[in-house]
């Protein structure tokens, strides 16, 4: 069995509800390169290698999932594509105002400290009346909605914020979004921003429908409303009843009203629909008890709602009041406590993340929870396990909130069956075999609640992630070796493994798809890709190490083993010799200024793992050559010193300057101490330059540094 199908096949054979939420991105991009790469076979080159049926198998997974998770549908999707060209997917919109999120509060006391926080910051006297307004926090998706002179011009999803997807067409098919605005005094433009949503009772509808069709149904009214908007073909989305709550606004050439309530009463005169719970409340108390008020009457309200928005109404306030990071400070999401069911944990998966995290994931007998069907839960690590005391058997209660994956918070030991079975967590990595450990921390000493795989290298849940590492800027840097490319050759079989990327030509010669015939490839850019391959045979020692992408070993670490072990095989054979803890190859390695028990666990666990010795076997096979440093001058002036950059550098790097000054025999340093010896300090430099004047450190200008770098 090739790697490949290894790598795809514990998800790919796994029916949809029970793929958990993580691993759905990578089967949809499996299923679509693989959809792609059927209908390419069948339409353009009239040779299918798969039956009828098994394509139509793939499609409906796909579908399947699609429906199910709308959010995460692919630009490249199948359902994007019209035979094997590319449909035109939706156009961008950028929004001018960036569309936010909101800052959340579960308990009583989270609304107390925001009232507070607010009257702090505003500097309000007693007596001086503060005004927030409550609503409810609507459970859909946002959009933005461009008037233009009173007419609908173009509406956009929120995307990541700062752009999303062109929707107007979709949009205009919701009775609730106004094609033309009521009132004679308009704004030139107004982007009117508020929630797309979907009735329980449309939902209910629509999924029975699905259901009769032979498609999957939504999972809640959110996914439902989302995957509707998102629909290529407007039609489809006139047939989905959405509806449309306005609460918000971004560009706007005017302001009609001084305070939020005032703006929503013109929302509404504009002919749009505002939700009709809404208050101005003048305490955190009446804050909360509209919150109790809404929470009795959300089930009857007809559609979801995951929380009461509260919003500082004076809009001069909030204009002084700001944002922190990507949240308004003058407003609050108070969201309603999490949903909680029991049902039974019938197994324990490990799952290997990106960066060789071992995760359990408890396979659960599917159950509602707030709606939604729940058949998996994050266990979270090893530790959870103990201490949530679960064993495989066991009734659980699980709970999900808002979008987080679902979580198992209890275990109802009452329950138990006599032959409820405790988990052994596995200390080898399930998706390459190679050992995983848990490290300890060293400045709490306390060990890590993760264990992680240490055969990244070549360990398939992680070989992307490391492939786009070792061709990185600052490990080996090969042009047009990008993430992209990588992660194509890799699903290829084409690169696997480091070693791999160094046969790629010679292996092409010999190949009959050539990389030239390749989509998004050209002769000119093979070409050059091998000649960058090729400049990158012979590599800085440095940069070979950190390249290997070893836990705690970065650039400056990196650095710090090529001099002092010299060259590669010198460091590879003391690696592996200081396996035993009390070899002299250990000591010596502890002996280093800067390495501490972290990065000796770090480096041996790497070399004791026989998968990783192959990876460096198969690159010197493949002619990888590391170069040794340059030697250190002993007889500069700043060997042995400590040196502080600071300020941006107009001659040099910031990253040469760092390597020149390391080989000049300096130490650099980050910050300013009572061991540093030099700054260098060029223009902007603030609050390093001043340390070192309080701490008399002598301090030089970029042209004085030149110079002493010439020597
Ligand atoms: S105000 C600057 N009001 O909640 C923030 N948002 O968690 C402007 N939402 O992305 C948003 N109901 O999709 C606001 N009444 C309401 C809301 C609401 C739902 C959503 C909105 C936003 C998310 C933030």
């Amino acid at each position: 069995m090739t790697r490949k199908s290894e790598r795809i096949s514990a998800s790919a054979l796994k029916p949809v509800e029970q793929l958990a939420i993580d691993e759905v991105p990578g089967e949809l991009e499996r299923l679509a390169k693989e959809i792609a790469h059927h209908d390419e076979l069948y339409h353009r080159k009239d040779a299918p290698e798969i039956s009828d049926a098994d394509y139509d198998a793939l499609r409906r997974r796909n579908d399947a999932l699609e429906q199910r998770y709308p959010e995460l549908v692919r630009e490249d999707s199948p359902n994007k594509r019209v035979g094997a060209a590319p449909a035109e997917a939706f156009g961008k919109v950028v929004h001018k105002v960036p569309m936010l999120s909101l800052s959340n509060g579960f308990e009583d006391s989270d609304v107390t400290e925001f009232w507070n926080r607010i009257r702090r910051f505003l500097n309000l006297k007693e007596g001086e009346e503060l005004a927030v307004t409550a609503e409810p926090k609507i459970d859909g998706l946002s959009a933005s909605l461009r008037y233009e002179k009173g007419k609908f011009i173009v509406g956009a999803t929120r995307g990541d914020g700062r752009e999303g997807e062109n929707v107007t067409e979709n949009l205009k098919t919701i009775d609730d979004v106004p094609a033309v605005l009521k009132g004679k005094h308009l704004p030139d433009v107004f982007e009117m921003r508020g929630e797309v949503y979907m009735s329980h009772k449309d939902f209910e509808a629509l999924n029975a429908r699905q259901v009769k069709d032979g498609k999957p149904p939504f999972a809640n009214p959110r996914n439902a409303a989302a995957g509707s908007l998102r629909q290529l073909d407007p039609k489809i989305t006139a047939s989905r009843p959405l509806r449309f709550f306005a609460y918000a606004w971004g560009e706007a050439s005017e302001v009609p009203s001084d305070t939020h309530s005032g703006m929503i009463e013109t929302f509404r005169h504009w002919g749009f629909t505002v939700n009709p719970f809404f208050r101005v409340c003048t305490s955190a108390e009446e804050l909360l008890a509209f919150y109790h008020e809404i929470e009795e009457t959300r089930a009857n309200l007809g559609y979801d709602i995951d929380g009461v928005v509260y919003k500082v109404n004076r809009l001069d306030w909030q204009q002084r009041l700001g944002f922190v990071s990507r949240s308004p400070r003058w407003a609050l999401a108070h969201k309603f406590p999490a949903e909680q069911a029991m049902t039974v944990l019938e197994g324990i998966d490990i799952q290997v993340g990106r960066t060789g995290a071992l995760t359990p994931v408890a396979r659960l007998k599917p159950v509602t929870v707030g709606g939604v069907v729940v058949s998996n839960a994050t266990l979270h690590n090893e530790d959870e396990i103990e201490r949530l005391g679960v064993r495989i058997g066991d009734t659980v209660v699980v709970q999900r909130a808002g979008d987080v994956i679902p979580q198992i918070v209890q275990v109802i030991e009452d329950k138990r069956p006599k032959n409820a079975r405790r988990f052994k967590f596995p200390d080898i990595c399930p998706a390459c075999g190679s050992h995983a450990v848990r490290e300890t921390n060293e400045k709490t000493g306390k060990v890590d609640a993760v264990r992680r795989c240490t055969g990244g290298l070549i360990c398939p849940a992680q070989a992307v992630e490391r492939l786009r590492h070792f061709v990185s800027r600052n490990a080996f840097d090969i042009e047009g070796l990008g993430e992209k490319q990588i992660a194509a050759f890799y699903d290829d079989g084409l690169i696997l493994q480091p070693g791999d990327i160094f046969t790629l030509e010679e292996r092409d010669k010999r190949s009959l798809k050539k990389l030239k015939d390749r989509e998004g490839w050209g002769e000119t850019s093979a070409r050059n890709l091998f000649a960058a391959i090729d400049a990158r045979r012979e590599i800085d020692l440095d940069r070979f190490i950190f390249g290997l992408g070893i836990r705690h070993v970065g650039e400056t670490n990196a650095r710090l083993l090529a001099r002092s072990y010299g060259t590669l095989d010198h460091f590879v054979e003391e690696m592996e010799k200081a396996a035993k803890e009390d070899s002299e190859a250990r000591r010596e390695l502890l002996a280093i200024d800067g390495v501490g028990d972290v990065l000796a666990e770090a480096l041996v666990d790497f070399f004791s793992e026989k998968h990783n010795r192959e990876v460096l076997a198969t690159l010197k096979k493949a002619g990888v050559k590391a170069i040794p440093l340059p030697a250190q001058e002993t007889s500069s002036p700043i060997a042995g010193k400590t040196v502080v950059f600071t300020g941006s550098l107009e001659r040099m790097t910031r990253s040469e300057a760092k390597a020149r000054a390391e080989q000049m025999g300096a130490k650099v340093a980050g910050s300013v101490s009572a061991k540093t010896d030099l700054v260098v300090a060029g223009p902007g430099a603030g609050s390093k330059l001043a340390k070192a004047a309080e701490l008399g450190v002598a301090v030089i200008t970029e042209d004085e540094w030149m110079e002493m770098a010439a020597g």
